[in-house]
């Protein structure tokens, strides 16, 4: 597996605490870190392995920062790359729309046959989430505000996975 590219987008720092805490669970393998505020197309078409995350925002939108950066996609070939999803959200107070943000990522991009890296619903409580596709997440949930204690272990366990599933 070659270097991955980490992109996310963060309005209070939180999904970018968890793209360090991605990171450091890959070990010695190297991940570079992309703020979307300030990255380039370029940065992106250089990485076989990419992961994309975003925290939700008003009604089924991503974070600010990758509704503008988002048509960077346009035009890449995401033949022979992988793209890994991950999205942060509130259960409690946005049971309704939870991590939609990641739902939408989801359904922007332009190539999805390249998605991997799908999580289980099991464990989370919510209503509706437009990240859930045939009983799946499209990318890893995590809850800072209401299962934190849950974060760690359900980012390790992704890793795991991702270290499969990106051959
Ligand atoms: C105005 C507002 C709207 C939000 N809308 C949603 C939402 O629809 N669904 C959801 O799961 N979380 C929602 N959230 C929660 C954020 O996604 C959550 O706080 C996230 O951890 C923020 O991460 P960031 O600091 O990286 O942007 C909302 C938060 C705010 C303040």
């Amino acid at each position: 597996m070659g270097t991955i590219g980490l992109f996310y987008g963060s309005t209070y720092g939180m999904t970018e605490k968890v793209a360090g805490k991605i990171k450091a669970a890959f070990g010695k393998h190297q991940v570079d870190l992309y703020n979307v505020k300030d990255a380039s197309k370029e940065a992106l078409e250089k990485y076989d392995y990419l992961i994309f995350g975003t925290s939700a925002w008003g009604i089924g939108e991503m974070q600010d920062d990758w509704e503008r950066w988002i048509s960077s996609l346009e035009g890449i070939n995401f033949t022979g790359k992988k793209v890994a999803l991950f999205g942060l959200g509130d259960q409690v107070k946005y049971p309704e729309s939870f991590v939609d943000g990641l739902g939408t990522l989801y359904c922007r991009l332009p190539d999805k046959s390249v998605v991997t890296g799908e999580w289980p619903v099991e464990g989370y409580k919510y209503y509706f989430s437009l990240a859930e596709k045939e009983g799946r997440f499209v990318g890893l949930v995590l809850d800072e505000h209401n299962q934190k204690e849950k974060t760690d272990g359900r980012i390790k366990k992704w890793v795991k996975q991702l270290e499969e599933e990106f051959v």
